[in-house]
């Protein structure tokens, strides 16, 4: 049987990279692309260097590799370097999309779209797909305008909201933090900020399913746990048997981002749940599997 071939964008970041590798494996034909140069050493499959910026470069990819399926991880993800350039962070973030879905209407690509929690205020928490969004920073802006691009066009979507990525490798948060912990430097996390921590093989197999079943519309993906940040750290902490008296904890309004972040963008998943039986692993299970 032919292979669904599947082109992932962003294919250096944290989350491009699980995902290049899982759909590998998952015996797509995928073609990677990111910024530079190919930071995988070892794989099977064609990596591009593309900046998702330029058209004509985009168009090149396209159509001469005419992927069924395309997903959107590249973004500018620096929530205060968006702040600070936000002309650069809509440039990538949104009108990068006119690169892509002209193109993917025409050639009826399912188009999947990586989102954020940050496209609701957090006065709330505990999000619903369908609840209105409102985001606190440019970062949220850019990322709910180009959800909105996505769902005026008429291409056939699937936007996956996810928040606070992790793993116990790779660059993400917790392993900076850890990192830093090991080195004995002191941290200040904040207490007041709550989110549904994600780990990234159960957002990566999520997007396996709704690829396989070709969903559409939005879903959130998440554990569905909602934790301050400071105790997602220092649960880690404390079972790798390092020190926590390093950690302390600070409130947002003492931490001074040039950003502000919502204060509880909790993610619920009873739509995943319901539509394709997700079940992801919450902190705790982590945990008590990998350390
Ligand atoms: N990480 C999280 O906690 C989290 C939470 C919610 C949503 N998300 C969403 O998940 C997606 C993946 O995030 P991530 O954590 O994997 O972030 P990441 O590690 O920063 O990956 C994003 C990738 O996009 C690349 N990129 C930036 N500008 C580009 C351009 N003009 N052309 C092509 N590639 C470009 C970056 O290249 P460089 O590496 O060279 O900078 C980077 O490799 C994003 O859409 C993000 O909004 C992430």
């Amino acid at each position: 049987m032919k292979k669904m071939k599947v082109l992932i964008t962003g294919g250096n970041g944290f989350l491009g990279k699980e995902l290049r590798m899982q759909f590998q494996k998952n015996n797509y034909d995928v073609i990677a692309t990111g910024l530079g140069k190919d930071r995988i050493s070892y794989h099977n499959h064609i990596y591009l260097e593309l900046d998702i910026q330029s058209p004509s470069k985009c168009l090149e990819v396209l159509q001469k590799h005419q992927p069924s399926i395309i997903i959107n991880a590249a973004a500018l993800t620096d929530v205060d370097r968006c702040q600070l350039n936000q002309s650069e962070c809509l440039s990538i973030n949104c009108d990068s999309l006119n690169n892509f879905i002209p193109y993917s209407i025409e050639n009826r690509i399912h188009f999947i779209q990586i989102s954020t929690d940050f496209v609701f205020n957090g006065k709330k928490g505990e999000y619903k797909e369908n609840d209105f969004c409102d985001p606190v920073n440019y970062y949220g802006f850019s990322k709910l305008e180009a959800e909105n691009k996505i769902i005026k066009s008429g291409v056939d979507y699937a936007i996956i909201r996810t928040s606070l990525l992790y793993n116990l490798t790779g660059n993400n948060f917790l392993t900076r933090f850890i990192k830093k912990i090991k080195e004995n430097v002191e941290l200040k996390i904040v207490d007041d900020q709550y989110r549904t921590p994600t780990y990234i093989f159960d957002l990566v197999s999520a997007i396996l399913i709704i690829v396989k079943l070709k969903k559409n519309g939005i879903y959130h993906i998440s554990s569905g746990e909602s934790l301050s940040i400071f105790d997602i750290v220092c649960n880690f902490v404390k079972n790798m048997d390092s020190n926590t008296s390093l950690i302390k904890n600070i409130s947002t309004k003492d931490l001074s981002q040039k950003a502000i972040r919502p204060i509880n963008s909790s993610l619920l998943i009873d739509k995943a749940k319901k539509d394709f039986n997700f079940t992801p692993m919450n902190l705790n299970d982590v945990i008590n599997r990998f350390l």
